[in-house]
């Protein structure tokens, strides 16, 4: 099982869109694939019209460590189960409750789900938090969208600073471009100073409608778009993260 958190300390930069493709393009692939929506915003639950099935359930299950199984849901997608958002304000208080007590919670409530799934994809809400701390310990790859613009730059480092403050591999954190507009000379210049670092993945995604349209479709992209672009992009983007991961 490879766990990949979509996560950035900065919101709005294309963690939930991206989470939602990569994981039906890897269930595609006929990997047995779970998403995990544990931003309280619920934004991956809307894109796979899931609801929870009950509200606070999510709480029951991390407060009494009961089996993380029974909060799984299918998605109308073969190969492809959803932990939808539990959109009740006060679960999320009792996650980053339970967090608090260890840094390795996470990584603990995923253990039973090993020989379940091949991969488990994050859904992380943006900021630092006793949560984002336990999503980097129990991710295998932390992968972060990247907006070429200045201010971040500034996230991407203070991510990388967080990383060795906290002691967590940096090995685990791999980028890649999201939202790029190569008209502009910033965004150009941005990412060729970005490549040089190792981090970042080649193939990157542009900033396309195709990929605002999900909202009105309520579905992945290759849904609806396959033969575009944004499809394209996406396709490539998760074959180039697939090899690097599985090699
Ligand atoms: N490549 C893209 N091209 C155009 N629009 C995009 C692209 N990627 C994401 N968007 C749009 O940008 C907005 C933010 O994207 P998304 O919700 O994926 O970001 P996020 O990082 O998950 O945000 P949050 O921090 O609030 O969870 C959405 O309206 C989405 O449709
Ligand atoms: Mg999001």
């Amino acid at each position: 099982m490879v766990t990949i958190a979509l996560y950035n300390l900065k919101g709005g930069v294309g963690k939930t869109a991206s989470c939602v493709n990569f994981a039906y393009l890897a269930a595609q692939d006929g990997y047995k694939t779970l998403l995990w929506d544990i931003d309280p915003q619920g934004s991956a639950s809307f894109y796979y019209q899931s609801k929870p099935k009950h509200k606070g359930g999510i709480k029951k299950l991390i407060e009494k460590d009961a089996d993380l199984e029974e909060a799984i849901m299918a998605t109308d997608y073969e190969n492809l189960d959803i932990i939808p958002a539990d959109l009740s304000a006060k679960s999320f208080d009792v996650i980053l409750e339970e967090m608090k007590s260890s840094k390795k919670r996470l990584k603990s409530i995923l253990q039973p789900l090993n020989k379940v799934y091949d991969f488990v994809f994050i859904d992380c809400p943006p900021g630092f938090s006793v949560l984002s701390e336990n999503i980097f310990n129990a991710a295998d790859i932390v992968l972060m969208p990247v907006i070429p613009t200045t201010l971040s730059i500034r996230t991407y480092n203070m991510v990388k600073d967080y990383f060795k403050e906290k002691n967590i591999e940096l090995s685990k954190m791999m980028c890649f471009f999201t939202m790029a507009d190569l008209r502009k000379n910033m965004h150009n210049e941005i990412m060729e100073t970005l490549y040089k670092d190792k981090k970042f993945f080649e193939n990157y995604i542009p900033y396309l409608s195709d990929v605002e349209k999900m909202g009105i479709h309520k579905a992945p992209i290759e849904t609806y778009a396959r033969s575009g672009y944004a499809a394209q992009c996406y396709r490539d983007l998760w074959t180039e993260i697939k090899e690097g991961v599985l090699e």
